[in-house]
Order: C-alpha cells, then sequence, then structure tokens
C-alpha cells in the first residue's frame, strides 16, 4: 500500500457527558477536532492549538486535559465530560455557571468554557479552595478580557453555597 492512501481510520467508542458516542478517526486526528467537528460539541473552544491558552480544556475521566494535546484515539472507553455536561441539565446552569453569571466573570466567553472546565474538577477536588490556589488553577489560562478577579470571586461563592447546600444542582461527574 502507498504511503499516499487514506490513512487507516480507527473506531473510538466513549462517553461524552454521560452518553455514549463514536466516531471513525484517523490517528492524528486531535481530540478538540473530533468533538467539535465530528459530534458537534462546539462548546470546547480551540484557541492556540499548543497546549498554551487552556481554551480547549476538558475532562477525561474527572481529570481536565487539553483537547488540543490529546488525540481522539486516546479517548476510546473513557468519560469525557465538556462544558455542555456542567449542568444539571441543558438548560440549567451549574452553581458555578450561575456565580460566574452573577459576577460578570467572563465578557467576549472565548476562554470561559476551559476556566470552567478546570474549576469544575478542582472544586469536586477542594471543596474549601483559597484564593491563592483558584489563581494557581486559572494560571493555566489566557483570559485577555477580565482581568482575572471576577472569575476569582465568582468560584469563591460558588465554593461556599456548594459547601453550605449538598442538595444544590451541582454538576456531579459522569
Ligand atoms: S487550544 Fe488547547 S491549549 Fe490552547
Ligand atoms: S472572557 Fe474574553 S478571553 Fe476571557
Amino acid at each position: 500500500m502507498s504511503h499516499l492512501s487514506a490513512a487507516t481510520r480507527h473506531r473510538v467508542a466513549f462517553t461524552l457527558n454521560g452518553r455514549p458516542v463514536s466516531l471513525e478517526a484517523e490517528p492524528r486526528l486531535l481530540a478538540s477536532d473530533a468533538l467539535r467537528h465530528g459530534l458537534g460539541a462546539t462548546g470546547t473552544h480551540v484557541g492556540c492549538e499548543h497546549g498554551v491558552c487552556g481554551a480547549c480544556t476538558i475532562q477525561i475521566d474527572g481529570v481536565p486535559a487539553r483537547a488540543c494535546l490529546t488525540l481522539a484515539v486516546q479517548l476510546e472507553g473513557r468519560k469525557v465530560r465538556t462544558v455542555e455536561g456542567l449542568g444539571p441539565a441543558a438548560d440549567r446552569l451549574s452553581v458555578l455557571q450561575a456565580s460566574f453569571r452573577r459576577h460578570h466573570a467572563l465578557q467576549c466567553g472565548f476562554c470561559t468554557a476551559g476556566i470552567l472546565v478546570s474549576l469544575d474538577a478542582f472544586l469536586h477536588e477542594q471543596p474549601h479552595p483559597s484564593e491563592e490556589e483558584l489563581r494557581i488553577v486559572v494560571g493555566g489560562h489566557l483570559c485577555r478580557c477580565t482581568g482575572y478577579t471576577p472569575i476569582i470571586r465568582a468560584t469563591l461563592e460558588a465554593a461556599e453555597q456548594l459547601r453550605s447546600d449538598p442538595s444544590l444542582p451541582d454538576s456531579s461527574h459522569v
């Protein structure tokens, strides 16, 4: 077979926001492109495509990962969560998302999906975050609009709300 022939495609099956999905993927296909173009999950944004800006952050088995540095074939059998899966229902915001809205923690919104996905994972790991810890988390994301301060405020308030009322419709890991 010529090296110019079409690359072998692999069927990749995984769970996306609690729903089983699958697609055909060339080995070089990025997870970010698979999600956006293969599955229509365009909430995951793509900025630098070099692992720097954090816009493409998704959760893989609950752990934040850069979708632009992940191959689609690496998603096989995993539980993937994107910004579309953070709320308890398609038309409801998570506690963190609602707090972002109240505190004007986004402007253009390009960075927001990735930041929410990272902070959501962090709040599950650390329900009592300090401001310093949150600054370290958002340090992995480039935001050109907000100056980060409202993001920190919104997250501190969301963490407090979640601690005070475990029955709130928070996003739970799928
Ligand atoms: S698009 Fe992935 S880190 Fe920037
Ligand atoms: S809200 Fe515009 S880049 Fe963050």
